[in-house]
């Protein structure tokens, strides 16, 4: 039996895609992965409150904690490889991923987007913001997208997508928790089909940019 997949968690605020994915993991659901850390930019946030009730290191690492990038990344670094991580995991992180930890975790990082990527992605494009654009442009359909971080907002190969309609009478508060109940089931089978070995990582290229 191949050795876990070691996840590192990013999440900025609540957590609700990361407790998901914890919680497929504790049912079995997903049995070749385990997640060792979670770092948040944010001592507030619920996802490092969850991972400290769960017995999972937790991580408050902030830009404004060093006197310089570098020293920020050196520190994230140095977790990452204290903790032997093989993928990262952005679950509502806030923050923009440093160059540097992106190219060191090429193909080894996925984020997800609560909207069907291409469409309704890029920079701005987060939060409610994102439904009140679907529900502006009146489509009928959205969804989640897990796709490969790259240096861009959102454009990284697209893995999996789900979708979930929009009906004519949505506010955007409500289609935003729709989707969020897509992206629960989605985040963790993107994980359990990469943990299994089924949707391979490796050889994605850089997509081109836009
Ligand atoms: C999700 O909607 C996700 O798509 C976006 O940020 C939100 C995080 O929610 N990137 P939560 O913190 O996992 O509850």
């Amino acid at each position: 039996m191949p050795a876990k997949l070691n996840i590192a968690v990013f999440a900025s605020g609540k957590g609700s895609n990361f407790r998901a994915i914890l919680d497929a993991i504790r049912s079995g659901r997903i049995r070749n992965a385990q997640i060792v850390l979670v770092i948040s930019n944010n001592a507030d946030a619920g996802a490092l409150a969850t991972a400290v009730e769960f017995g999972i290191p937790a991580l408050h690492v902030s830009r404004k904690q060093f006197v310089s990038e570098d020293a920020f990344c050196e520190k994230i670094l140095g977790e990452l490889d204290n903790h032997h991580i093989s993928l990262i995991v952005l679950a509502g992180y806030m923050k923009k991923v440093e160059p540097i930890i992106i190219r060191r975790y090429k193909n080894r990082m996925i984020n997800i987007h609560p909207a069907l990527l291409p469409a309704f992605g890029g920079k701005g494009m987060y939060g409610i913001r994102v439904h009140e654009a679907v529900i502006a442009a009146g489509s009928t359909i959205s969804g989640a997208t897990v796709h490969l971080v790259d240096d861009e907002y959102d454009h990284g190969t697209v893995l999996l997508q789900k979708t979930a309609p929009v009906f004519p009478n949505d506010t955007p508060e409500i289609l935003a928790e729709r989707i969020l109940r897509v992206e629960h089931e989605l985040y963790p089978e993107t994980i359990r089909l990469i943990a299994e070995g089924t949707l391979s990582l490796d050889n994605y290229q850089a997509a081109p940019r836009t």
